[in-house]
């Protein structure tokens, strides 16, 4: 599977800002519809591929189980504040999509270098969530002084990736991403039509989400993996 992020440009995060109708959404804001905790069972509604791991994969050692999973998705959830079946079920079906239902965390094909957790990000972005998240930020400054040195290796990337591995943060990420990411450190949550889109369930505020922020281009499966999310949360 193929995951194309756009990098966190600050050129992306400027049309994403400027794009918004109106001002930052504060986390405190959130609570409308709120579900509750996403379970095992929903998991493998999804995709009955996450009853198990194969030990023979080459990726085993990256492959979580849906009981595995479900506890790190929910504690991602909390950590972000986000509490809306519509907002949890986009970013879900964006992790399962992107990591073939939690069967990887690094991108394999071609390998590209710093490019991982569960929502696949870019190197730009995945250096962005370490420095942001507290427990990693110094290693990753230390690891990555300046982005846009040309001497940082494609080893040193791989480094920064491998700070933010851990299930704890790996399975965070894509709520980072829509919540606290880019120079405002709002996501995708500076666009207000995104937000309102995404908790009224609308395949238009899916759409916006999957464009606008992900910057990637709809897909029949990956609209699959969106309406199969929503339908078992
Ligand atoms: C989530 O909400 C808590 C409590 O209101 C707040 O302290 C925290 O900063 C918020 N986190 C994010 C990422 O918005
Ligand atoms: C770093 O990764 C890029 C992208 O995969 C690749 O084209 C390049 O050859 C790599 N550089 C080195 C020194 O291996
Ligand atoms: C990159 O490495 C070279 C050789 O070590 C060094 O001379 C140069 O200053 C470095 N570039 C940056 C931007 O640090």
């Amino acid at each position: 599977m193929q995951l194309f992020y756009a990098p966190l440009s600050a050129a992306v995060f400027l049309a994403t800002t400027l794009a918004a109708p109106i001002p930052i959404r504060r986390a405190c804001d959130e609570g409308i519809g709120g579900s509750t905790v996403i379970t095992p069972e929903q998991l493998l509604q999804i995709s009955s591929s996450m009853a198990a791991c194969d030990p023979s994969s080459a990726t085993a050692s990256e492959c979580r189980t849906a009981e595995q999973a479900s506890p790190f998705v929910n504690e991602g959830f909390s950590t972000y504040n986000i509490t809306t079946k519509g907002e949890k079920a986009a970013i879900l079906s964006l992790m399962l999509f992107e990591s073939g239902n939690f069967k990887f965390d690094i991108n394999h094909f071609p390998g590209e270098p710093g490019q991982g957790t569960r929502n696949l990000m870019k190197f730009p972005g995945v250096y962005q969530y370490a420095v942001d998240t507290p427990e990693t930020s110094a290693q990753a400054l230390a690891l990555v002084p300046d982005l846009n040195d040309p001497n940082n290796s494609n080893s040193t990337k791989n480094e920064v990736r491998a700070l933010v591995l851990p299930d704890k943060l790996s399975f965070a990420s894509g709520m980072w991403f829509y919540k606290a990411s880019g120079p405002e450190k709002t996501g995708c949550t500076g666009d207000q039509a995104i937000v309102d889109g995404l908790q009224g369930e609308t395949v238009e505020g899916w759409t916006a989400y999957i464009e606008r922020c992900i910057s990637t281009t709809v897909t029949p499966d990956r609209k699959e993996v969106w309406e199969k999310t929503l339908a078992a949360l």
